[in-house]
């Protein structure tokens, strides 16, 4: 495995691979890497010639200091396992080198990043779409994939690629989880024993959302997976929604044409965590 920190020697190593017309895909990352992230770096491997990755912890997408501060580091076991899927390429710029200058862009997504994550971490979106879009830059992909683990950013991403008109194609790829259902993620790693044993309880809560929704109308089954939540002392609910999935707006009815998925955010400990399921 390639390993870079530097932007130009990454450009000037992929200007070469692509003489011979090898396909990159690219999985773009914070590390502390999990099963989660190897299975969309699984997918990419499968689907191209080469597999570039990228682990970066973005410090313009974190609206809080502390969840910073915090965000795991663990560069020896995230080599080790690039390594074992035969990763061709890791790219793992600093800071420095990936903003040079403060950054001013401001997208404009609409109402896509007012609601759920957008509304509850402010200009988180707008580092994401900043840092996704460098990243597109320098690696040039075919393909980029990423999880629908974090729904709200796979569709702001979408809008991004089509406003900077961005040859690639964007890859959804499933959430995976672990056997008991929690949603892998490596902020998994700063719950404790006892609030991991009680993690699962999210997954079980949405999974009660998708069984109940011939049963319901929209906003009781909302209302009552909200009281579920609320209910279990040892967590704190941020926001839970049952949403277009296109337009991440909440819907006002089932409508079977319309995909529709339920999103929340919830704080166990001082861990925050997320997930989703598809309703429709
Ligand atoms: P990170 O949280 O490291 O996630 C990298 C990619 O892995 C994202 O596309 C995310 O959706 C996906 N992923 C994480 N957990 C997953 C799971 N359990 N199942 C499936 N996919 C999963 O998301 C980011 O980093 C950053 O915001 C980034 C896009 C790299 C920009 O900084």
């Amino acid at each position: 495995m390639k390993v870079f920190s530097s932007i130009k020697e990454t450009i000037s190593y992929l200007e070469q691979q692509r003489i011979t017309e090898k396909s990159i895909g690219f999985v773009p990352t914070m590390g502390a890497l999990h099963d989660g992230h190897l299975a969309l770096m699984r997918r990419a491997k499968k689907e191209n010639d080469l597999l570039v990755v990228s682990i970066f912890v973005n410090p313009v997408q974190f609206n809080n200091a502390d969840d910073l501060k915090k965000y795991p580091h663990t560069p020896e076991e995230d080599t080790k396992k690039l390594e074992s899927i035969h990763c061709d390429v890791l790219f793992t710029p600093n800071a420095e080198e990936m903003y040079p200058e403060t950054v001013t862009k401001q997208y404009d997504f609409g109402l896509l990043d007012k609601v759920m994550e957008g509304a509850f971490r402010p200009g988180h979106f707008n580092g994401v779409a900043v840092v996704v879009k460098k990243l597109l830059d320098i690696i040039r992909p075919d393909r980029s994939y990423f999880g629908e683990k974090d729904f709200q950013q796979l569709t702001i991403i979408k809008k991004m690629v089509a406003m900077e008109k961005i040859q690639v194609e964007i890859i959804p790829c499933p959430i995976v989880r672990e056997p008991d259902g929690l949603a892998m993620s490596s902020r998994n790693r700063l719950l404790s024993a006892e609030e991991r044993k009680v993690a699962p309880f999210i997954y079980k809560t949405l999974q009660e959302a998708k069984r109940r929704r011939n049963h319901l109308c929209a906003n009781q089954l909302k209302q009552m997976i909200i009281n579920i939540f609320e209910g279990n002392e040892q967590f704190r609910l941020e926001y839970f929604d049952i949403v277009n999935d296109e337009t991440l707006q909440p819907i006002d009815g089932w409508n079977d044409k319309i995909g529709t998925v339920a999103c929340v955010a919830i704080w166990l400990g001082s861990v925050r965590l997320i997930d989703n399921i598809r309703i429709i």
